[in-house]
């Protein structure tokens, strides 16, 4: 029996899901039609810049193939068990992951709740200023800008845009507001069905700029740097960077699955789960393959940073017949992959704020992406004029991007653990 309460919790959960509440699910078509939605919102929500952004530039700095193998590995073994004891606690308590790690592991746990969900809201910080650079990419590419295969004037083009405080806040601001615009206005069905045709798009236009790849003179070299184990180039640090890119390329400890898996009554949640995680790491390893034979091809180098794939693509463009056109579709199929993981993080963050603290869903959507909008103009900054604002060696940006990945998000997995073992 539900109480009040729950009802009323349960009524508001209809309303920030309703692609897949709605869905009928007693006959077998529409049991596997919402067992599709699951699998696609939930994909949608995991798979998105990691794999095309961060991948290749942790690859370049972490010895390539001694990152590639361990990402694979993690997202395969514990990545996958612990995002199906995500999902399973999500369903199993119908709520985020504050109501979630309260109602199955007591009060003491809810702290992990609450540090999944502030690692979640992080990630969004800096998350949206990579948003605000595809975004800023995506209208280069529309007026006919952008692509040239001169390695230094594509490096340097990246770094001024990156540095200049009004053109990289801009394109944050942009993104974040679209991000909360979509929220706001309960149009993410809308967006969610968008991204189930441009993600496929993606995938396609990912392929064809891998082959074209793969054809220039010495691409053969980043081949082998992705796939040719090197065990003299092994680090424990490149060991604990593997491990935390699995968990933020699955979005698993940050809250954002476990919104997911409460939807999933009727669904299985293995076999669904084991989908997104083979698409999330078959996604990391095409963005590999698309930006590291180009890399090398290029003559750039591959430990250059955040900004690896976005100075390195406009050459890929430059070398295929109708670039120009590829450059916006390619551009515009990656902002719409990365805004369908943003609006899932900003609703487990917005919806946290809800349930456990009584805002109103507009107020905590408003307040949410105000403040990480603030965060996020100093991560943006951090290109720029805060440049030297360094704690533990980092900017704001790569702390953020460091901790979320290496410390919030395997806090969160480790509740995980404990909390499914327990409530077993
Ligand atoms: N899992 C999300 C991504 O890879 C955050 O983009």
């Amino acid at each position: 029996m539900m109480d009040r309460r729950g009802a009323a919790h349960h009524r508001s959960r209809f309303l920030f899901f309703p692609q897949i509440i709605l869905m009928p699910q007693t006959s077998s078509r529409s049991a596997w039609t919402s067992r599709l939605g699951f699998i696609l919102a939930s994909a949608g929500s995991a798979v998105g810049l990691g794999a095309i952004w961060k991948f290749p530039y942790m690859a370049g700095t972490n010895g390539g193939s001694i990152f590639m193998l361990p990402t694979i590995a993690f997202s395969l073994t514990i990545g996958l068990a612990l995002l199906i004891a995500e999902m399973s606690m999500g369903r199993a308590a119908r709520g985020g992951a504050g109501t979630a790690y309260l109602k199955l592991g007591g009060r003491a746990w809810s702290v992990i709740g609450f540090i999944s969900v502030a690692t979640g809201a992080l990630v969004l910080a800096f998350y949206s200023v990579v948003g605000g650079w595809c975004t800023h990419y995506f209208i280069e590419s529309i007026m006919g800008r952008g692509i040239t295969d001169d390695p230094a004037a594509m490096r340097s083009a990246f770094e001024a845009f990156a540095a200049d405080p009004v053109q990289s806040v801009m394109g944050h601001v942009i993104f974040l507001t679209t991000t909360a615009g979509v929220v706001l206005c309960g149009v993410e069905r809308g967006i969610e069905r968008v991204g189930k045709i441009l993600m496929p798009l993606l995938f396609i236009l990912m392929l064809i700029l891998i082959v074209r790849g793969l054809m220039l003179p010495g691409a053969i070299e980043g081949v082998k740097f992705l796939f040719m184990p090197d065990p003299e180039a092994f680090t424990g640090e490149a060991l604990l960077n593997a491990m935390g890119f699995a968990f933020f390329s699955l979005s698993v400890g940050s809250g954002s699955m476990m919104n997911y898996g409460r939807l999933s009554d009727k669904v299985n949640v293995g076999t669904p789960t084991a989908w997104i995680v083979v698409l999330a790491v078959m996604s990391s390893i095409l963005g590999g393959l698309m930006i590291m034979p180009a890399v090398f091809a290029f003559g750039l180098t591959p430990d250059a940073g955040p900004g690896l794939t976005f100075a390195t693509m406009p050459a890929v463009f430059s070398h295929l017949p109708m670039g120009g056109l590829f450059a916006v579709a390619f551009y515009g199929c990656l902002f719409v992959a990365a805004l369908t993981s943003a609006i899932s993080i900003l609703e487990m963050v917005s919806q946290h704020c809800v349930d456990r603290w009584g805002f109103t869903r507009r107020t905590a959507v408003l307040t949410v992406s105000t403040v990480l909008g603030i965060i996020g103009v100093f991560c943006a900054l951090s290109f720029g004029p805060l440049s030297d604002w360094k704690l533990f060696g980092r900017t704001l940006f790569d702390l953020l991007d460091y901790a979320t990945s290496n410390i919030g998000m395997p806090i969160g997995c480790v509740g995980i653990g404990l909390v499914a073992a327990w409530v077993a």
